[in-house]
């Protein structure tokens, strides 16, 4: 039988978590064909994979792609570190469902402009990158903050009402029926604030029926961090839906070692109800420019900016010393504009990078003129900078954490483990060398050490370069093996 590839004598790390193994990987009709010793087997392509990692394609937890899929199709940021699929729709901004045409309020600016705001239906989202798919899979939450715009009229500083709470919720059930994997919200924006955690609650109850997901970018992620992830777990029990936290974090020098505190209270409950959580590898967040934000932040980058594009890149306090201001009336002269907060500590990161259930997400921004360098580095940083250098967590382990945990978690059915049947997105790396190369100066290097990657069997990645193949499909929650 003559496979159409075959990758000869790499060792397969299969992201399951289990031992890394010698073998051989046929791919046939975009599935895994086999694992093992194929000394007898021929295909059309060999690859030679000596000294080169074998692994399940990344799968990134946490991103803002829904627009970036069609803008950039060869989706560049994310392939070149090995990953296949993205979970879109994150922060409780989606790019679908949303008829609202006026500019929604922040954080809406950090996914795409009104006019891209364009998909009135998750089926017509849906539709559209079926007729023009990207290089990698995407599944799609649906945002909570999405969903209030269009509610509320962008009227959005206030409780929503009964009415609005029914029709949110009848949205939410058409988009999951039409294949939205879930429902996230972003209670920390100025878009969200106001909903009160019944209003979140009332949402979440649709989850379950639909084997729906619950992921949050909780309401503080500082002083009061405890009592985000207790009304995170709060809202988990009272809807019955499985929940993921997102970009994992103790913002603020004053918070800085209360990771021991919340991975303590994320461990309880998870006693009684399914929750995990993902988190990116640097110790600066990212997202829009806002004052209330600013005073937990060492340091600032401006990373666009409407009224001033040619700051982006540049230090917030060097822009308030050219201007002879101070910071907060930088920020409103920037405005609207995005930024990096230097607001993580080492230690924190490292204690929750290593936590058997972190699943590893980019939460990086594609459509930032100087983005923050996780949206290039973060898989790559992760497998060289944590893995080989610093020895925090084994390479089966950090594999299962990009791969097969997160297809868990998420429900991606036939993807996450190198296993006859499933699906033919793969990764071939160097663990020797792979390392991120962006950095908070140069934020679009593509990382180094990535050698292939495939989705459906279709090299996507090749010889340092995108190969312009678009084998990526719009991933449907439950949709099983088909
Ligand atoms: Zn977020
Ligand atoms: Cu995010």
């Amino acid at each position: 039988m003559e496979h159409d590839l075959i990758i000869r004598g790499g060792t397969v790390v299969d992201g399951s978590g289990g031992p890394r193994r010698a073998a051989d990987l046929a791919v046939g009709g975009g599935r895994i064909a086999a694992v093992g010793d194929l000394g007898g087997a021929a295909a059309r392509e060999e690859i030679d994979a000596a000294g080169l990692v074998v692994a399940p394609g990344f799968i990134d937890a946490h991103t803002h792609d829904d627009q970036a899929v069609f803008a950039d199709p060869a989706m560049t940021p994310k392939v070149s570190q090995g990953v296949t699929t993205v979970i879109a729709g994150n922060c409780g901004l989606s790019l679908a469902p949303r008829s609202y045409p006026g500019v929604g309020a922040p954080p809406s600016a950090l996914l795409g402009t009104p006019a891209e705001y364009r998909f009135p239906t998750v089926a017509g989202y849906r539709a559209a990158l079926e007729e023009s798919p990207a290089a990698l899979n995407l599944a799609l939450l649906v945002g909570h903050s999405t969903l209030r715009i269009d509610a509320m009229d962008n009227d959005i500083d206030r409780p929503a009402t009964a009415a609005e709470i029914a029709a949110m919720a009848d949205k939410l059930d058409e988009s999951l029926a039409a294949g939205a994997i879930g429902l996230s919200t972003g209670l920390a924006y100025p878009v969200a604030k106001a909903a009160p955690t019944d209003e979140v609650v009332a949402l979440a109850q649709r989850l379950p029926a639909h084997g729906g997901i619950y992921t949050t970018h909780m309401r503080d992620e500082g002083a009061a961090v405890l009592d985000s992830i207790a009304e995170t777990a709060e809202i988990g029990r009272r809807s019955g839906a499985r929940v993921v936290i997102s970009h994992h974090k103790c913002a603020g020098e004053a918070n800085w070692g209360r990771s021991v505190e919340t991975l303590a209270a994320i461990e309880a409950a998870r006693e009684t109800l399914e929750l995990d959580f993902d988190v990116y590898p640097y110790t600066a967040s990212s997202t829009v420019l806002l004052p209330d934000w600013a005073p937990q932040a060492r340091r600032i980058l401006v990373t666009w900016s409407d009224p001033h594009p040619e700051m982006a890149g540049r230090e917030l306090a060097a822009i308030a010393a050219d201007w002879g201001c101070d910071r907060d009336a930088a920020i409103r002269r920037l405005m609207p504009a995005g930024a990096i907060y230097f607001t993580i500590d080492e230690g924190d990161l490292r204690r929750i990078l290593a936590h058997r259930r972190a699943m590893v997400g980019s939460d990086g921004i594609p459509g930032d003129r100087h983005p923050h360098p996780r949206l290039w580095g973060t898989f790559p940083r992760v497998l060289g900078r944590y893995v080989r250098e610093a020895e925090l967590l084994t390479l089966e382990e950090a594999v299962f954490r990009m791969t097969g945990l997160t297809a868990q978690v998420f429900g991606l059915a036939g993807r996450g483990v190198l296993a006859p049947g499933n699906h033919a997105d793969l990764t071939l790396f160097d663990p020797a060398t792979v390392l991120d190369e962006a950095d908070f100066d140069h934020p679009k290097r593509p990382a180094r050490g990535i050698h292939s990657v495939w989705v459906a069997g279709q090299a996507v990645w090749r010889d340092s370069t995108a190969t312009g193949a678009r084998p990526g499909r719009f991933l449907a929650r439950g949709e099983g093996r088909g």
